[in-house]
């Protein structure tokens, strides 16, 4: 029961993970010759982004069979062994489930799109024109443009959140529901223990389908999440599957507030256990519609903390948070908000206390464990269709940001920095294929490889094994309290976790300059040394200031 509020999630993010057969995608034969290594670093599950079949519009974001793993992946088999090995070896499997779409090419669109009375039109959103041919309304899909796309062949308009090779899904329709708990119960069966379940915020639409104020709402806003029949639909789905199986969920919460989260994630209302959330992720983006993330503005802790404290203390009794920084669409934390040159071991690892100290489930990206950093890659190098698509739009359509400025937010925040190859060792293409990779190495890859990890004592790699077996010995980290200390300190971030029994002290320097002086905290010892990021960390009586990125977690 409840097994994951103890657990620590790792991300898996298969294309880029290890490639077993030399194509240059990673596969599910890599995953496995690595499951040794990932027990040992001690996570509990592994959540695997899509690999059904699909056509790669958008990494697999775009299923066409939800019953088939891709052939780039493997087979069906493939995953079969994947789900027994991981199991032998303690580690459960979380599939993601992508349902508030597919792909165009999957048979149920190919019906759709053929006959406005063929038996699947209404798995999907199809729409007539305005009286002057526009869209039906002014919402905006996330990759640029509007989320509508016209089809010749039955003149009508079809909704998509994302591109039109991935059109949404109608939940209104009961039949379409069924299809969906029908593929989950499908993998249960096989020995899947849970879901993440892709952008299920959207999946009710608002059915007036109105127009938002204005047009510049280009990433769809207010109407694109948490819609009227939302929580009818997760309250039936874990009627259906989720609560026969057992199955751990987390969804993506897209556009939920701490108010929206409890919705999902009260037990008491028997949908999800938990929801990723985004308002810590926005830290460094500027409030603009028409932007989106290219807005850039510079990362600020009093911000980050006042917005992860909110969340803890949101979710402290109804509901559970989740807990991260980076997955497969955010860039590299240690890039992004630390220091990835003189700091970079100590700040990927302060990052890391900060997170995993908190009340929640902690998720691990691939590579995060071995402080993977961001690539300065020429425009045409990325892959990722969100980049191009915003370019082409931002850039030389609307002409609202100069090349450089978009350059420079697509240094700090494209999703391509996650999705770069697995760095094993220091060998060609870092040990990930022998082949030619889907999308370039990172260029440090010599520095920063797991086989360097491995070898040295106080690499990031054994911090996270230390935090995370940390976390599964001290009950207070599943329990505990959190408090905020010092909110406005600009370079510190100190929070106490507390329950009946014991107190947490966790306290990090999120700077690279050094604090010379100690901090005055509103706590009293004696507490108890249980990690720090430095060799030779202070008692907490003898603490005079700390180091740059210097971590500490205290106890007693
Ligand atoms: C969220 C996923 O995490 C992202 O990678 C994808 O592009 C969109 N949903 C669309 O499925």
């Amino acid at each position: 029961m409840e097994w994951w509020k103890d657990a620590v999630v790792y991300q898996i993010y298969p294309r880029s993970f290890k490639d077993s057969n030399g194509d240059g995608f990673g596969d599910l034969q890599g995953v496995i010759q690595k499951l040794d290594y990932l027990a040992k670093l001690g996570v509990d599950a592994l959540w695997l982004s899509p690999i059904f079949m699909s056509p790669q519009k958008d990494n697999g974001y775009d299923v066409s069979d939800y019953r088939m793993i891709d052939p780039r992946f493997g087979t069906n088999a493939d995953m079969y062994q994947l789900i027994d090995e991981a199991h032998a070896r303690g580690l459960k499997i979380i599939m993601d489930l992508v349902a508030n779409h597919s792909s165009d090419q999957h048979r149920w669109f190919l019906e759709s799109k053929k006959a406005k009375d063929n038996p699947y039109r209404d798995y999907y959103i199809w729409k007539d024109a305005q009286a002057d041919g526009s869209p039906p309304n002014n919402w905006g899909s996330m990759f640029s443009g509007s989320a509508w796309q016209w089809d010749d062949v039955t003149e009508q308009y079809y909704l998509h959140y994302f591109l039109k090779e991935q059109p949404d899904l109608n939940w209104e329709n009961p039949q379409l529901r069924e299809e969906i708990y029908d593929l989950m119960r499908f993998w249960m069966a096989k020995g899947v223990d849970g879901w993440r379940m892709d952008v299920i915020g959207s999946i009710s639409k608002d059915q007036t389908f109105p127009s938002y104020d204005s047009d510049e709402h280009y990433v769809v806003g207010e109407y694109h999440s948490n819609g009227p029949r939302l929580h009818e639909y997760l309250r039936e789905m874990h009627r259906e599957v989720l609560q026969p199986f057992g199955a751990m969920t987390v969804g993506e919460g897209n556009g939920s507030d701490v108010e929206a989260a409890k919705l999902f994630t009260d037990p008491k209302r028997a949908e999800l256990n938990m929801i990723f959330t985004f308002s810590h992720m926005d830290i460094d983006t500027q409030p603009t519609e028409q932007l989106g993330k290219w807005a850039v503005k510079p990362f600020d802790l009093v911000a980050l903390k006042q917005d992860l404290a909110l969340w803890q203390d949101g979710l402290n009794d109804n509901g559970w948070n989740t807990l991260y920084f980076e997955n497969h669409d955010q860039a590299r934390v240690v890039s992004r908000w630390g220091n990835d040159t003189t700091y970079r071991e100590a700040s990927a690892t302060a990052f890391a206390t900060v997170l995993h100290g908190l009340k929640g489930t902690p998720f691990i990206y691939q590579g995060e464990e071995i402080g993977m950093v961001n690539n300065q890659f020429e425009l045409r190098d990325y892959d990722d269709v969100e980049i191009h698509n915003a370019y082409r739009d931002l850039v030389e359509q609307r002409q609202l940001l100069s090349a450089e400025e978009f350059m420079t937010a697509v240094h700090l925040k494209a999703r391509d920095h996650a999705r770069t190859p697995m760095q094993w060792d220091a060998s060609t293409h870092a040990g990930f294929t022998t082949g030619t990779p889907w999308l370039n190495v990172n260029p440090r890859y010599q520095e920063i490889n797991v086989a360097a990890a491995l070898n040295q004592q106080n690499s990031i790699y054994h911090y996270y094994q230390r935090l995370i077996a940390l976390r599964k010995s001290e009950p207070v980290f599943r329990e505990g309290k959190f408090e905020l200390l010092l909110p406005a300190d600009r370079a510190l971030f100190v929070y106490t976790r507390t329950t009946a029994t014991a107190t947490l002290l966790v306290i990090a320097n999120m700077s690279d300059t050094a604090v010379t002086e100690r901090p005055s905290l509103a706590v009293e010892g004696p507490f108890e040394t249980l990690l720090g990021n430095y060799e030779q960390t202070p008692d907490f009586a003898n603490l005079q200031g700390l180091r740059p990125y210097e971590a500490i977690i205290y106890q007693k």
